[in-house]
């Protein structure tokens, strides 16, 4: 029998949700893709990805996949091919030589973020991470019933950890700390000496580091230096989202330490058996000499994007004390406007049909006080937004 109308069906929320927030970001997006269905133009510098297609390679493979293959579950932890392209990659790119059976393909490095973190954590272990940085992180390891430890960073320290903040906020329930390098909200990097510091701080008192190399690919003017090529006992995570342009792909990978490879299988295996095959295919095409030379053209257009919004932002009156370095991001004091960056950013869209993510995304150190401008648009764009945003200051 059908229950009365009046009294609705039990509802069952995991106490875990309570401490799982939106992202704010999405909001703004929607906010801003009603008022472009409306006819309002917006400038949209509030996504974090590319605004570049997925190289044509990589559209030929998947293409030539659909038409010549049956699409299938592939091995949990990727297939052998591809996982042998990101072998190669680490050895041409990075110097480094892994064993393929460390390098799991995942469902973009969210996929091996959670993965990540299922297999690290038991209720209520710690994981230490910067206040800001990328929002999900927090919420990967609550939803594994872990507890993220934000630990407040500023200009000094480039946004990022130290080995001295590491040591310093490290508990007895400690099992990790998570970085990324570049980071997101800020495109600063740690530097390497630092990282290698943080490494021996992570290593002296028995935890886990996981590196989050995803803006790799992304540094301006310098290749970055994997953490993988001074440790072998780390989680290194990243993706094909950012450099190869490949977001709604969902693809990512990890290197893991040997000593976790099981685990993490078993968890794929059983959370979602396998990660799209025909990502995987179109992907082996990520590493051709005619698909990067045309990630590299993007990365000098996204450096002259950058290079042209940071002083320009900077002239409106912005504070913007460290130079990011990769990315393709910038994170910004706008205290000379505002004391609440949620609601500016809220009426800089309504008002000036510019969109950009408040603070309050990335965490909750100084968050009224920043907002974080993403730059993947052509410059003619940018200039558009600098002129609204000009306009919008003078009121
Ligand atoms: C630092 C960082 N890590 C991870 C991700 C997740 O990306 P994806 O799952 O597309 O690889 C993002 C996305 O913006 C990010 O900025």
């Amino acid at each position: 029998m059908n229950p009365p109308k009046d009294s609705p069906a039990t509802v069952h929320i995991a106490e875990r949700l309570a401490e799982i927030e939106r992202f704010h970001v999405v909001a703004l997006v929607t906010r801003a893709f009603e008022l472009e269905a409306q006819g309002k133009q917006i400038v949209n510098m509030v996504i974090g990805e590319p605004d570049f297609s997925t190289p044509q390679p990589i559209v030929d493979a998947a293409v030539d996949a659909l038409r010549h293959r049956q699409i299938r579950y592939t091995p949990s932890l990727g297939g052998d091919e591809l996982r042998g392209e990101l072998q190669n990659w680490y050895r041409t790119r990075y110097g480094v030589d892994l064993p393929k059976s460390r390098i799991a393909v995942t469902s973009g490095s969210s996929g091996a973020l959670l993965l990540t973190m299922g297999a690290l954590l038991s209720p209520g272990d710690e994981v230490l991470m910067a206040d800001p940085s990328y929002p999900a992180n927090r919420h990967f390891v609550r939803a594994m019933e872990g507890r993220a430890v934000t630990v407040p960073v500023n200009a000094a320290s480039a946004y990022q950890l130290t080995a001295e903040l590491v040591e310093k906020n490290w508990t007895p329930r400690t099992v990790a700390v998570m970085v990324a390098t570049p980071s997101n909200p800020t495109g600063t990097m740690i530097p390497f000496d630092e990282l290698k510091k943080i490494h021996a701080v992570v290593k002296r008192k028995g935890g886990v580091l996981i590196v989050d190399e995803i803006y790799h690919g992304l540094t301006y003017g310098f290749d970055a230096h994997s953490t993988l090529e001074f440790a072998d006992d780390v989680f290194v995570i990243n993706s094909f989202s950012k450099y190869f342009c490949m977001t709604g792909w969902r693809l990512g990978w990890m290197v893991i330490p040997e000593t976790y490879v099981d685990h993490i299988e078993k968890l794929a295996q059983n959370l979602y058996i396998s990660n799209s095959d025909v990502a995987q295919q179109a992907a082996m095409a990520a590493f051709k000499p005619e698909t990067l030379s045309v990630l590299e053209e993007n990365r000098h257009k996204f450096l002259q994007q950058r290079d042209y919004l940071l002083p320009a932002l900077r002239e409106l009156g912005f504070d913007i004390p460290v130079e990011p370095q990769g990315a393709f991001y910038i994170y910004a004091n706008c205290s000379a406007f505002t004391q609440d960056s949620y609601h500016f950013c809220y009426d800089l869209v309504e008002k000036a049909g510019v969109a950009i993510a408040p603070g309050i995304d990335f965490g909750e150190h100084r968050a009224a006080e920043h907002v974080r401008f993403s730059y993947p648009q052509s410059v003619a764009v940018l200039q558009e937004g600098v002129r609204r945003l000009r306009d919008y200051l003078k009121g």
